[in-house]
């Protein structure tokens, strides 16, 4: 089954977030299930860079006004896919973002002719590949469904990917013939969004078949506290909605050849760990106290990500034994929440607000616990790290979180199943709470070790969720059907 896969990013090209990692490990697992992908993204400076051995394909003139090639590059693996445009995609630093931090104020046009050009390669534009299926990524892809809605002859089905649908795409009314697509598509049952141009909308209205990242996310999206308006059209497109928990790519993410991990241990190694805190803890500048509670947060430092509600319980935790180091970037008032907390607390506190693979990896081989307070988190990777890297996620209960972590409650204690600490709903007391009850349990060696190793035990792979998508992209395909005839 060939599947094209269009996406705003994808590691280990550009990455801002999770959405990076799952369009960049997803292909490999999905090839083990019969499944090859192919995957279209902007020709960013640093797409082209990765891709020395690129090849031009084709030549676009006039997509919607722009004009450039599509090249074709293997690496690492991938077949990729890049829409070199200059004077769309030839910009440095974050894909989304001005250097001031403001989006690109020309975004939407960027990833219309990301996703027109993602609907012609699904149409027959290229000349020697055509997909079977299209699977787009969260709304920079959103409007491959509608243009392939428009286009003439039978086009294969689209299944669209909700990472989060709180960033939607939201463009004014007028700006529909820019993105060259008629009166019609401004109604209700297709893109038109409370009298604005939803690109979220037009994948969820016109897309074969949805799939969000975890299942209780699914469910969350379909209420109007969490759907972001979107909960009614989600609602009458549940049959062909379903949740699918993100895996990770267990070469990336392996403590014994993890390039970033100071002292390699084998995963679950829990004892050979120990080094790893007190190096780490010298590393960061914190005391090396072994019996300090460690912990550690790598995120987008964002409200999504609770990030400011940590900045404000800080000061309470640091009259404990408690020490916490955070890798983050985000928002410039949280950001600078982190940097007076610094300076204030040195021997509780430390952070690196900016982004960084290797601290991020480092972080979970190092901290006790890593903490994790989303407001609401569609799947969420962090915990599958920490998961897997033998540190305890302390988690907010909502979506993909509270499908991954059992809660240390007495009976999953009891019981010898926890593997980490949910609570909610998300506040700052709920948080302390939560910190407070893993300080119990990491006093208590024998408990703490065996939620460790539960969390080791984990599985965190793509392996059971790569095959549920190559089943929702064959049935859509009926490429079942097609080889048993
Ligand atoms: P989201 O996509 O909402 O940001 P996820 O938990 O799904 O959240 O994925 C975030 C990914 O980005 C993880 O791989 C995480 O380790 C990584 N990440 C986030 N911020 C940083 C940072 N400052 N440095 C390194 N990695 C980061
Ligand atoms: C989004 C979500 C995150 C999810 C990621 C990958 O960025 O915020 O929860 O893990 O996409 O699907």
């Amino acid at each position: 089954l060939q599947l094209l896969s269009v996406a705003a990013e994808m590691y280990p090209f550009i990455k801002t977030g999770g959405l990076g990692d799952v369009v960049g490990s997803l292909p490999d697992a999905l090839e083990k299930q019969g499944v090859s992908t192919r995957t279209l993204l902007p020709g960013y400076p640093a797409v082209l860079r990765a891709l020395s051995n690129r090849e031009e394909i084709i030549r676009i003139d006039n997509v919607l006004g722009h004009t450039g090639t599509v090249l074709c590059g293997r690496t690492e693996g991938n077949t990729v896919y890049a829409l070199d445009v200059p004077a769309l995609y030839d910009r440095p630093g974050n894909p989304y973002l001005e250097p001031s931090g403001q989006p690109w104020s020309d975004n939407g046009i960027r990833y219309a002719v990301l996703s027109r050009v993602g609907a012609l390669i699904a149409a027959g534009l290229l000349p020697d590949w055509k997909p079977d299926v299209v699977l787009t990524h969260d709304w920079h892809a959103g409007l491959v469904a509608p243009y392939l809605h428009y286009m003439e002859g039978t086009p294969p089905p689209v299944a669209h990917v909700i990472h989060n649908l709180a960033f939607q795409g939201l463009y004014p009314y007028d700006m529909l013939q820019t993105f060259g697509l008629p009166d019609d598509a401004f109604t209700p049952d297709k893109l038109e969004y409370y009298g604005q141009i939803s690109f979220m909308k037009g994948a969820l209205q016109l897309s074969d078949r949805l799939i969000s990242v975890s299942p209780t996310y699914v469910e969350e999206i379909q209420t109007p506290e969490e759907g972001m308006g979107l909960d009614g059209v989600l609602r009458a497109r549940s049959n062909v909605l379903t949740g699918i928990l993100n895996g990770v790519d267990l070469r990336e993410w392996n403590p014994m050849t993890d390039p970033s991990v100071f002292f390699p241990y084998a995963v679950g190694d829990i004892i050979a760990r120990r080094a790893n805190k007190r190096v780490f803890q010298a590393e960061f500048g914190l005391p090396q106290k072994a019996d300090a509670l460690l912990l550690g947060m790598v995120s987008r430092l964002t409200t999504q990500k609770g990030a400011d509600l940590l900045a404000r319980l800080a000061p309470r935790l640091f009259q404990e034994n408690i020490q916490l180091a955070v890798v983050g970037t985000g928002d410039e008032a949280i950001m600078q929440e982190f940097a007076a907390l610094r300076s204030r607390y040195p021997d509780n506190f430390v952070c690196h607000l900016r982004y960084s693979e290797v601290l991020g990896h480092r972080l979970h081989s190092a901290v006790d616990a890593s903490l994790i307070p989303s407001r609401f988190e569609p799947c969420g990777l962090t915990q599958f790290h920490a998961l897997r890297y033998g540190s305890i996620p302390i988690a907010a209960r909502v979506g993909g979180l509270s499908d991954t972590i059992i809660d240390a409650n007495s009976a999953a204690v009891s019981e010898g199943v926890a593997n980490g600490i949910l609570f909610s709903p998300t506040t700052e007391d709920m948080l302390y709470l939560a910190i407070r009850r893993a300080q119990t349990l990491f006093r208590q060696k024998a408990v703490w070790a065996r939620m460790q190793r539960n969390g080791a035990l984990h599985d965190v792979s793509w392996n059971g969720k790569a095959a549920q998508y190559a089943q929702v992209l064959q049935e859509m395909s009926g490429y079942e059907t097609k080889t048993t005839d």
